[in-house]
């Protein structure tokens, strides 16, 4: 054991691993309260580790927003309900998105909240796909079956997220910080199977022996399932023999950089049914939860003293970590494998790793106008060629067989939802031959063809056919990397660098629209999109504000715009900005100042916005194409360090 310890520790690469941090905008669903804690009579103040937030219910539904009063800034948590809204205990203005709240501001609500498996959950964004809220499909199943002793509580963990998060995934601690319970003495697992899901979650399943206390009760081993969701919830399915099973289920809330709210759920038929085995099970969830782990949490140095002198060194199984990790490889590094990846299994594996890259963006618009060669599918025999054109409502797929036959099916195409297309009417039709002027019309197989895309980018297209549950995956095929002098088809795209140029050169809103559409299906879709922007300057090239000169800066949180009207007049905003959605960016402005010509007679009125946002369309070494609310396209250029710009930036932008 020793020399492999040694060995292990010698080949493993140790990196720091801490993982970001949820907060209240972090995409996917939060947990606020267990659904019998929930007040009927009062607002209830929910803690997120960048903002406070007040939980109430009108109407039969929740509502969140700012725990501050619009008016003057009272915390809201601690007004009184009337009539489904808050009532403010300062001046008593009633918050709430009915007709009795004071105004229109005083309606506004953040978010939403959904209720599932005995958890209010939330999400920033009120679009947030609901299917993604952390489901145990086992837990559910004990919820009906009225016996199975199901416990909730939540605890206040002195611990960082990172360490928390990291604390359900550990392998090594059982043995030894849970050995008064089912830690066994003999170490730990020796192999964790790790695989995506279905759902795009992250699953380990391992055998664990038990220790002579438990293994009266498991029947010796356990069979162990540890499932970690988006952005903060685990769930640990532990089988034992004879159908037994126990489910703890931890979804956290990080409520301050060193404190984490857990909301625990264990249900399990290890103990008798009926409020003995309940309250048993209660005791043995908290004495592992709060006693053992809990205390050991409290116990580690910061994460910022963490990354300065811990992870010198790995244990054997520490490397799981670096496993379960793998949602922060980017997409640029999951892209680089599947370019040299050449086993389909292997494919396949990184492929349902980059779906975590796409959840909800809306596809539609960056799969049209575009041409693909399917470089990975099932269904494609070795010397087979696909190539698929999805045009502005159109689709067509070309496939060379290898007898040289070739075979376009086409149809209409049109946008189910965000991420599935139909491709509707087929008709199939085969290539004419030299003798032969006559085209020979093909029978087709089936009518239509439904697909969901899982990823799109610059580069690749991943989808799933819905009936057959395959994937295709594709890669966008540019001024004739296809492969061959002749394509089959027509359309020949313009590589991204050519569209760039035309934008820049466009003279009319028309053209820059035409331009921009076709530029926006390269867009890279990856989430990273916040951390590309930041640290940039840019140069606003088309505009709606005709003859200004526009010019933005951003810094890790903050940016800066500086407006230069013709008159020489100079107006320049600051303010924050984050991340929205995969695709849009929310600036919120803290401050506008104005700097008037000397010699200027006129002085310009600037009524700022007090908060804007946009949707990034496109963005590249060079150009950043977006659509602000009005949906106005603003064509921005980078400007960089070295290069003229006509105003200068004051300050640290
Ligand atoms: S601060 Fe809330 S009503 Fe005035
Ligand atoms: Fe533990």
């Amino acid at each position: 054991m020793n020399a492999l310890l040694n060995i292990a520790l010698f080949l493993h690469k140790t990196t720091s691993i801490i993982f970001p941090v949820p907060t209240s905008y972090t995409k996917g669903w939060h947990p606020l309260s267990f659904e019998r804690m929930l007040s009927d009579v009062r607002p209830q103040k929910i803690e997120f580790v960048d903002a406070n937030y007040v939980l109430w219910k009108g109407k039969n539904e929740y509502h969140m927003r700012p725990d501050v009063c619009p008016h003057q800034g009272a915390l809201l948590s601690e007004g009184t309900l009337e009539d489904n809204c808050i009532k403010c205990s300062y001046h008593g203005l009633k918050i709430g998105p009915y007709k009795e709240a004071f105004n229109t501001k005083s309606k506004e609500v953040q978010g939403k909240c959904v209720l599932k498996q005995g958890i209010l959950w939330w999400a920033y964004n009120k679009n947030e796909d609901k299917s993604t809220i952390p489901f145990c499909e086992k837990l559910e199943k004990s919820e009906h079956e009225k016996k199975i002793p199901i416990t909730r509580f939540s605890i206040d963990i002195e611990a960082s997220f990172s360490d928390c998060f990291k604390n359900s995934m550990d392998f090594h601690h059982a043995a030894w910080v849970h050995k008064n319970t089912f830690g066994n003495y003999a170490g730990e697992p020796d192999l964790v199977a790790e695989r995506w899901n279905t759902k795009g979650e992250l699953e380990g399943n391992f055998l664990y022996g038990s220790n002579d206390v438990y293994a009266k009760y498991t029947g010796g081993e356990t069979d162990n399932s540890h499932v970690y969701c988006e952005p903060s919830t685990t769930y640990n399915i532990v089988n034992g023999k004879e159908g037994k099973f126990m489910i703890i289920h931890a979804a956290m809330r990080a409520i301050t950089q060193e404190k984490t709210k857990w909301f625990v759920t264990a249900a399990s038929n290890f103990v008798p049914s009926g409020p003995i085995g309940r309250a048993i099970l209660e005791k043995m969830a908290k004495k592992v939860a709060i006693e053992e782990d809990g205390k050991q949490l409290a116990k580690m140095a910061s994460d910022a003293e963490k990354k300065k002198h811990a992870f010198k060194f790995t244990l054997p199984l520490d490397t799981i970590y670096a496993g379960w990790n793998k949602k922060y490889e980017t997409a640029e590094e999951l892209e680089r494998k599947l370019d040299s990846e050449t086993n389909k299994d292997a494919m396949a594996l990184i492929a349902e790793k980059l779906r975590v890259y796409n959840h909800s963006v809306n596809f539609y618009p960056h799969l049209k106008n575009t041409e693909w060669l399917t470089f990975n599918s099932p269904h494609l025999f070795k010397g087979t060629k696909v190539i698929d054109v999805f045009e502005e409502d159109t689709a067509s797929e070309i496939t060379t067989l290898r007898n040289g036959t070739v075979f376009k099916a086409s149809g209409y195409m049109k946008k189910l939802s965000s991420d599935i297309v139909l491709v509707g009417n087929l008709t199939g039709k085969l290539k004419p031959t030299k003798d032969s002027l006559e085209i020979p019309v093909a029978k087709m197989p089936f009518k239509e063809h439904k697909f969901k895309i899982l990823y799109l980018s610059d580069k690749y297209l991943l989808r799933k056919g819905l009936l057959s549950e395959e994937w295709d995956m594709m890669v966008r095929c540019v001024d004739g990397n296809c492969g061959e002098d002749e394509c089959p088809t027509e359309m020949r795209l313009k590589t991204a660098s050519a569209l760039e140029s035309e934008l820049k050169n466009a003279t009319n809103v028309f053209e820059i629209n035409k331009i921009a559409n076709q530029l926006i299906s390269y867009n890279d879709t990856n989430s990273d999109f916040a951390s590309r922007i930041k640290n940039t300057k840019w140069l606003n090239i088309k505009h709606r504000f005709g003859n200004d000169v526009l010019l933005e800066g951003y810094t890790d949180h903050l940016t800066k715009e500086i407006t230069k009207k013709p008159n020489g007049s100079l107006i320049m905003a600051v303010g924050t900005f984050r991340q929205m959605n995969n695709s849009a960016i929310r600036i919120d402005i803290v401050n506008t100042t104005r700097q008037d010509r000397v010699s200027s007679e006129k002085i310009e009125i600037y009524n700022p916005f007090k908060n804007e946002s946009f949707n990034a369309l496109y963005l590249s070494e060079q150009l950043f194409v977006r659509k602000d609310s009005s949906l106005n396209w603003n064509v921005l250029s980078r400007i960089n360090e070295d290069e003229y710009y006509p105003i200068d930036f004051k300050g640290n932008i």
